[in-house]
């Protein structure tokens, strides 16, 4: 296994993380390799869009083995069970308002001790900053018309200064008719008032119509 960033691994062009929940436990049918001992759980570009960004040559990942993690549009925790890995000794507040994918995210939760599911509208961080306190890292996928203010929004309330905020942009949530180019370049600017955007790249064809940011939150 090669490492390319701390707790994501590559071999044979796939990405894995180690599993950080109990052994030969699959969570979602992902496989599971053993290499010298450790078990690593394949991670699927085209179910993820943060395995996606990593294919697609992301240059960096901002999220630490220590990490607490914001994420937002959690649905049954796919890509959660993946960030639990990489934030192995961190938290992950896992937050979904449709109480059907909640219910799955639950058990997910329940074979790994670092991930606390969170019903909850992410237009509201107010409803549930008691609860995570200031963060490292807001991560979001939400695919809503609003994705943008929804992500500044929580950036502002609960991402620590100096943080990281990553962001899964779907252009057709925003507007099914315009470029999904516009779209992104019209977001990145909206970012730009708030925030540092360190990379911004496309997911195409793995996740189509769908952009990646990884932005810095000033220090002060
Ligand atoms: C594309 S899915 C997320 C997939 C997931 N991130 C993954 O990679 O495994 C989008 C999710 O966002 C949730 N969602 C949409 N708007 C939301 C909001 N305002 N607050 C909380 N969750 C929201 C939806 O219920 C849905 O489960």
């Amino acid at each position: 296994m090669r490492q390319v960033f701390p707790g994501v691994f590559e071999e044979n062009r796939r990405l894995y993380t180690l599993n950080s929940g109990a052994t030969g436990d699959k969570l979602f049918d992902e496989d599971l390799v053993t290499v010298d001992s450790r078990e690593y759980r394949g991670w699927n570009p085209l179910r993820s869009k943060l395995a996606a960004a990593i294919v697609k040559g992301l240059p960096q990942l901002p999220i630490r083995k220590d990490s607490k993690v914001l994420y937002l549009g959690a649905a049954h925790g796919y890509t959660p069970s993946f960030v639990s890995d990489i934030a192995s000794e961190g938290i992950v507040f896992a937050v979904d308002f449709a109480p059907r994918v909640v219910r799955d995210l639950v058990f997910v939760a329940e074979k790994r001790k670092n991930i606390l599911p969170l019903l909850a509208d992410a237009n509201h961080p107010e409803l549930y900053c008691g609860i995570t306190g200031a963060v490292d890292v807001v991560y979001q996928d939400v695919a809503q018309r609003n994705q943008v203010d929804i992500f500044l929004k929580n950036c502002n309330v609960l991402l620590k200064p100096g943080g990281f905020g990553l962001l899964a942009l779907k252009a057709r949530s925003v507007d099914v008719l315009q470029n999904p180019q516009g779209i992104f370049l019209v977001a990145k600017k909206e970012l730009e008032k708030k925030l540092t955007v360190i990379d911004y790249r496309l997911l195409s064809p793995l996740q189509k119509d769908h952009a990646f940011f990884v932005c810095e939150k000033p220090k002060s």
